[in-house]
């Protein structure tokens, strides 16, 4: 690393990686116009600014998530081929940018606190729904070695075979994987107790619901639960309605006393949230229905967001759902839109 011709070869690969984003980005504005420039790739390869910073610089993970990126462009060009250079060239950076933008890696401090959760000496099994491109399973393959990912994904686009793959080159014995839906995939896998269980897989109340049952089943009675894209039920301030339905999620299993919060990131817009079963549980009831406990709403911080979900009919929807999930002849007594969380 520290001979001058790799250091340049280093510098070089950046440069041409960070054009290659910045070009991506403004394909994307004048195509869509709404990707705002948020310089990830800056954050992520930012030089060590102070020595308390060590525990937290991870080039190792950075120069993982590039190849990752790598294999998203590479895929595109495989698929694109034929066209025009400068085209498929610039579609590869954009396809790359954008599953990067809705990833794990996208915000230092949901990278960051991915890594330090995994570094847990406790945690040897990391249950994850939503392999996508691989960024988390990443993060937690890095953090631990002695650190084993299962991971259930669909597995259907062309990339995610070849980034498992990746990952199991440098992580060898590692991650294992699990294909096909993982609302019937969980219960049929024999899993050692899962430490840490991740749930992004599919965004929708039902799976966000019966992903984390599923787990549950396979989990440490101690085991956390991570959530991606979630926001505050409360005030959800996110930018998109994509935290809706999995905060709906996670909000009524913790009014049904089935999960609390331990930890959230409701700010910018990348939010998570980490919860741990209460030593106090509510009661599963007849075939893993949830107990008849208050139905949570959402209450949306931008009048936008609160008209979309009320214009796509997603309220009454999800609302029809909650209750499919509950035993029938529950009385719920609906209060008035809060979502409190108790
Ligand atoms: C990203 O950050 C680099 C370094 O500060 C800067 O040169 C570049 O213009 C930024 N790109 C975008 C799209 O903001
Ligand atoms: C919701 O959160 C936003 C952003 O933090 C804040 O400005 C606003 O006052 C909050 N609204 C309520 C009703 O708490």
């Amino acid at each position: 690393m520290s001979r001058p011709t790799s250091r340049l070869a280093t510098a070089l690969l950046c440069c041409t990686r960070a054009a290659a984003i910045d070009s991506a980005h403004s394909f994307y504005r004048s195509k869509f116009g709404w990707y705002a420039a948020d310089n990830h790739s800056h954050a992520l390869s930012r030089p060590l600014l102070a020595a308390t910073d060590k525990a937290l610089y991870t080039p190792e993970l950075d120069a993982l998530f590039n190849d990752l990126d790598a294999i998203v462009e590479q895929h595109y060009v495989e698929r694109h081929g034929g066209g025009r250079a400068e085209k498929v060239r610039l579609g590869a950076a954009a396809a790359a940018t954008t599953l990067r933008a809705g990833s794990t890696a996208r915000y230092r401090h949901q990278t960051d606190f991915y890594y330090r959760l995994g570094t847990g000496p406790w945690v040897q099994h990391v249950c994850e729904i939503g392999f996508n491109v691989g960024h988390s399973t990443a993060i937690w393959l890095a953090s631990n070695p002695l650190l084993h990912v299962h991971s259930f994904d669909l597995f259907e686009t062309g990339y995610k075979p070849k980034a498992v793959a990746l990952l199991q080159r440098r992580f060898p014995g590692r991650l294992h994987t699990f294909q096909g839906d993982s609302l019937t995939v969980v219960p049929q896998t024999a899993l050692p107790a899962c430490d840490v269980v991740h749930i992004d897989g599919r965004h929708s109340y039902w799976n966000v619901v019966m992903d984390f049952l599923h787990m549950r089943a396979k989990s440490r009675r101690d085991a956390f639960f991570i959530f991606d894209d979630q926001c505050d039920p409360t005030n959800c301030t996110s930018t998109s309605l994509v935290p809706a339905q999995p905060t709906l999620g996670t909000c009524d299993l913790v009014t049904a006393r089935l999960l609390e919060p331990v930890v959230s990131f409701y700010h910018s817009n990348r939010q998570f949230a980490l919860f741990r079963r209460p030593l106090k549980e509510g009661r599963l009831e007849e075939e893993g229905r949830l107990p008849c406990a208050p139905l949570c709403r959402i209450t949306f911080g931008s009048p936008r967001l609160r008209e979309r979900w009320l214009g796509l009919g997603e309220g009454l929807r999800q609302e029809r759902l909650q209750h499919k999930l509950r035993p029938q002849g529950c009385q719920f007594g609906l209060t008035e839109g809060t979502g409190k969380r108790e």
